[in-house]
């Protein structure tokens, strides 16, 4: 495990020199399912697979849960030893942010400016920043994101080609529990009576894209599955749900099959978010 840069620098250099290539999993640790399976795919498909392990206060707003998010550096040290990850790189925040945080960041741009960008102002300017302070410090040839967070899969995406870095982003299907839940380190806060009614996130998009197979294709229609499903479950409040286009989350009506559904609901004092492509895995 590095715990700097310079130990860090110092664990990659033959890597370096060999040309192999080097996969990055960016993570907050707490490690489950949805992360592990975001190692297999680098493990299979680069020479080193560094997982990085930061939680990082820039991309976390004022009251939200940056505190008590769970924190366990040496179970997830284990499950990435596990599952074959060469390199755990675990920085301290001074490591990262000497000087208490970033001067200079990455604007997100107009694809921030909605969806969980709206719910959550600043959280993607400290994502990308950080993405980007990553892909600098380790130079991976790949980075693997996951689906669960489309938002921020995209934006990363458009970050990479806009501001050349030439790093390839590999984006993985979402893992779920056995119900559909999609697993989330944040699942971890429901009460018992909240995880019931989580899962009104999937069964709504679940039954939108129902409704596309059978041929529904505006998007107040597909909209309107999940806001039942979500209404018809009183611990849940919706924040959003949108149909979009995949490739840059621009609003799509009618709905095609490149669209995908996002929603986002308090759960309680927990906020959870999932997504379906309408003609895709789910
Ligand atoms: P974190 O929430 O720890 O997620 C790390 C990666 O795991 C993200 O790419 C996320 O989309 C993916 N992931 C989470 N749950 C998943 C699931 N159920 N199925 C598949 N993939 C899943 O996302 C972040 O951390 C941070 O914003 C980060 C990119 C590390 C920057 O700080």
């Amino acid at each position: 495990m590095a715990r700097t840069i310079a130990e860090l620098a110092g664990a990659l250099h033959d890597a370096h020199i060999r040309a192999g290539r080097i996969g990055l999993v960016p993570t907050m640790g707490s490690l489950h399912e949805g992360h592990l399976s975001l190692v297999d795919r680098a493990v299979a498909g680069v020479d080193v697979t560094v997982v990085s392990i930061f939680v990082n206060p820039m991309q976390f707003g004022p009251g939200e849960d940056l505190d008590r998010y769970p924190r366990d550096l040496e179970r997830d040290r284990a499950l990435c030893d596990a599952r074959g990850a060469d390199i755990v790189f675990a920085p301290e925040v001074a490591e990262l942010y000497p000087d208490g945080g970033a001067l200079v960041t990455v604007d997100p741009g107009r694809l921030a400016d909605r969806f969980c960008g709206t719910a959550r102002p600043g959280h993607f300017r400290g994502v990308l920043t950080v993405v980007a302070k990553l892909f600098s410090i380790v130079r991976p040839d790949v980075a693997v994101f996951g689906r669960k967070d489309l938002q921020q899969a995209v934006l990363v995406r458009r970050m990479t080609a806009d501001l050349d870095f030439g790093v390839e982003i590999d984006v993985a299907p979402i893992v779920r529990e056995a119900d559909g839940l999609a697993l989330s380190s944040r699942n971890a806060y429901l009460s018992a009576a909240e995880r019931e009614q989580a899962v009104g996130l999937v069964r709504g998009l679940e039954a939108a894209r129902r409704a596309y197979r059978a041929g529904g294709r505006t998007a107040a229609g597909l909209e309107e599955q999940v806001r039942a499903e979500v209404r018809s479950r009183p611990l849940l409040d919706l924040e959003y749900v949108g149909v979009v286009r995949m490739a840059d989350l621009e609003p799509v009506d009618p709905a095609g099959p490149a669209s995908a559904v996002l929603v986002a609901a308090r759960c309680g004092t927990t906020r959870l978010i999932d997504n379906v492509l309408l003609d895709g895995a789910p």
